[in-house]
């Protein structure tokens, strides 16, 4: 008697043997460590971790095959950054696990001193690029980073999260309106507060243009009286505009209904003082931990985050922050 031939799911198999296959390395591991709280490019990599640009290149293969690293273009450069867990996906326990025990590891010394010697070298090329571009520069801030360049990674956060079909979005600072869209898409409801009347000038025309019925715009301060919530809480590019950023995460934090969550996007730390007075910014990006602290200090759970290398040397970060379910305190 034949007995049927049970179904085996090759993929499957396939794609946690490629995990196990890329994790079982230990440069790999290290690069995944040193792609915790940054991106690279491979030729930063490579200089990183002391290896030829084709080595460097394989390992990276071999990573993003296995769905642990994902890649962005920047005009002929690439950077490498780490890639979201999916809970439901083949792996992706596994995946999430890796991480967590990569993050115990500590990178040799001699890697360290490689990466801060590339953060010396982009500090280099933001100046240059400033230099450059200084006269264009006053009049477009977004020469530095402009939406094109996050949103993927804002609406990659975003999509892993979930939301009720009820939910509401309020967006901080939407400028000229550009990310409306992608929320309005996403959301029953989405308010968007700007305290400047020409920005949300811009953003109304932006949602008559695309027949946005369900946005809300308000002229009003961030950090006003208002206590209007929303499920999700976005700021992309406004945290570097107050003067005392804690302090504004835990306003802001008051702001997400319990079990909803705070979106950041912001530059991480440069040292180009140019951008306060041309940009007119308080703060020259953040330090990674200083983001986490203030949003743990405003009760705010950290959860993933992502990072996005730019060709002319500076750096976004977007990071996650979950306000318990059970956080019914008044701020
Ligand atoms: C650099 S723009 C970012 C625009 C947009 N989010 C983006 O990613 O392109 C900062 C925006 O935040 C707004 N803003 C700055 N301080 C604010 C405050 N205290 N309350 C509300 N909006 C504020 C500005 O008017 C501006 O529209």
């Amino acid at each position: 008697m034949n007995l049927p031939v049970p179904e085996t799911r090759h993929e499957h198999h396939d794609a946690l043997a490629s995990l196990c296959k890329a994790g079982g390395d230990s440069l790999r591991l290290n690069v995944l460590r040193a792609l915790a709280s940054d991106s690279f490019g491979v030729l930063e990599l490579a200089q990183i971790f002391a290896i030829g640009q084709s080595g460097m290149s394989h390992h990276l293969k071999v990573l993003a095959q296995a769905g642990l690293v994902a890649t962005r273009r920047e005009g002929n450069a690439i950077f490498y950054r780490r890639a979201l867990p999916a809970a439901d996906s083949p792996g992706g326990r596994l995946h999430a696990a890796l991480f967590d025990e990569v993050d115990d590891l500590a990178l040799p010394i001699d890697v360290r001193a490689r990466m801060a010697l590339v953060q010396r070298q982009r500090a280099a090329a933001s100046e240059d690029f400033f230099s450059r571009m200084e006269e264009k520069f006053r009049a477009q801030q977004d020469l530095i980073a402009g939406l094109a360049q996050y949103r993927d990674s804002v609406l990659a956060l975003l999509d892993k999260l979930s939301f009720g079909e009820q939910a509401s979005a309020l967006e901080i600072g939407p400028g000229d309106g550009a990310f409306l869209p992608d929320l309005a898409r996403r959301f029953a409801q989405v308010t968007a507060l700007d305290n400047s009347a020409e920005m949300l000038e811009l953003a109304r025309q932006l949602c008559q243009r695309a027949q946005l019925g369900n946005v809300q715009l308000s002229l009003a301060d961030a950090l006003g009286d208002s206590h209007a919530q929303a499920h999700c809480v976005v700021l992309n590019m406004v945290l570097h505009h107050f003067p005392d950023p804690a302090l504004a995460l835990e306003r802001l934090a008051a702001r997400v209904i319990p079990g909803g969550s705070l979106l950041v996007t912001e530059l991480c730390s440069h040292n180009q003082s140019w951008a306060r007075e041309a940009c007119g910014d308080l703060w020259l990006g953040f330090e990674q931990e200083d983001l986490a602290r203030w949003a743990t200090a405003a009760g705010l759970v950290p959860g993933e985050s992502l990072y996005v290398g730019l060709r002319n040397g500076f750096q976004i970060q977007v990071r996650h922050f979950q306000r318990p379910a059970g956080d019914t305190h008044h701020r």
